[in-house]
């Protein structure tokens, strides 16, 4: 119970954290037009939005006539096609103010964590039982790793120094289903190399294994957070 309550303050930290560098970028490449436009006269800036404006206006016209056409042939009324025609031009409009979005992460992890598929990994030898490895990745706004795929899997296992690693994987309280951290549930039923999961409701992994084990063994463990732009 008290570590599924750490876990969601480490995923609200998560999204925090990434969305803040990406606001950062997009702030400054807007700064970085209006430099670059001060360069001009005010008279060549206006030409240029009016010609950009009818450019858009015709080229936007000329598409719905396409999408009017296609919408009369498929919908039995003409009001339902207008409707039609109406929402998505107000999307559109909507999508146009909207700037690009700025990339999600841009490689970059803290200094001894490891990138991986836009992730960042951080092995630990320190022998923890699994509530406290978790709570030590909570400390670093990270959260256990889930090696799902066996690529991550593979890429983990060219790091470790230590025989055995937490991961992000645990029993449910009720012990019917293994469940990754964000609730996935485990996708391959041949997951773990051991078959007697009796009492060990945490998962470890190691340069071979994948093993069930109690969750109060100490083990090292990795920790992962999504790789992001920097400060
Ligand atoms: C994993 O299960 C153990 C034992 O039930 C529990 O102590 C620990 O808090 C759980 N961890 C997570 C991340 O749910
Ligand atoms: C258009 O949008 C309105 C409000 O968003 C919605 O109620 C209506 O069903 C939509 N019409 C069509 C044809 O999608
Ligand atoms: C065990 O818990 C999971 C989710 O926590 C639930 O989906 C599942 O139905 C439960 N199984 C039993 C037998 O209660
Ligand atoms: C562990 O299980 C995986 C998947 O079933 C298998 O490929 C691997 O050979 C097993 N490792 C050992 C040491 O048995
Ligand atoms: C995990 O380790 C901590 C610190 O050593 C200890 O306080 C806690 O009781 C342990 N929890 C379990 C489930 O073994
Ligand atoms: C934790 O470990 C102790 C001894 O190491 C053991 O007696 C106890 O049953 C374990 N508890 C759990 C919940 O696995």
């Amino acid at each position: 119970m008290d570590n599924t309550v750490v876990y969601s303050e480490v995923k609200l930290n998560d999204t925090k954290g990434g969305t803040a560098p990406g606001v950062k970028i997009l702030r400054n490449s807007k700064s970085g037009t209006q430099l670059k436009c001060q360069s001009f006269s005010k008279l060549t800036l206006i030409l240029g939005f009016a010609v950009l404006l009818l450019l858009m206006i015709v080229v936007g016209m000329s598409i719905e006539v396409v999408r009017l056409h296609k919408d009369h042939s498929y919908a039995g009324s003409t009001s339902q096609a207008r409707q039609n025609v109406y929402n998505r031009t107000s999307s559109k409009h909507l999508d146009q103010t909207i700037p690009t979005n700025p990339p999600q992460h841009c490689g970059y992890c803290p200094k001894g964590w490891l990138l991986h598929k836009e992730m960042c990994y951080l092995l630990s030898s320190v022998l923890q039982n699994s509530t406290s490895a978790a709570a030590s990745c909570s400390t670093t706004c990270s959260q256990l790793a889930r090696a799902e795929d066996f690529e991550t899997l593979a890429f983990l296992r060219k790091h470790m120094t230590t025989a055995f690693y937490w991961v992000g994987l645990n029993k449910t309280l009720n012990g019917s289903i293994w469940l990754w951290t964000g609730s996935t549930m485990l996708s391959r039923t041949h997951y773990f190399n051991n078959s007697n999961h009796f009492g060990k409701d945490c998962a470890m992994i190691s340069k071979l294994l994948i093993y069930a084990e109690s969750c109060n063994s100490t083990r090292g463990h990795i920790c992962e957070k999504e790789a992001s732009c920097g400060t």
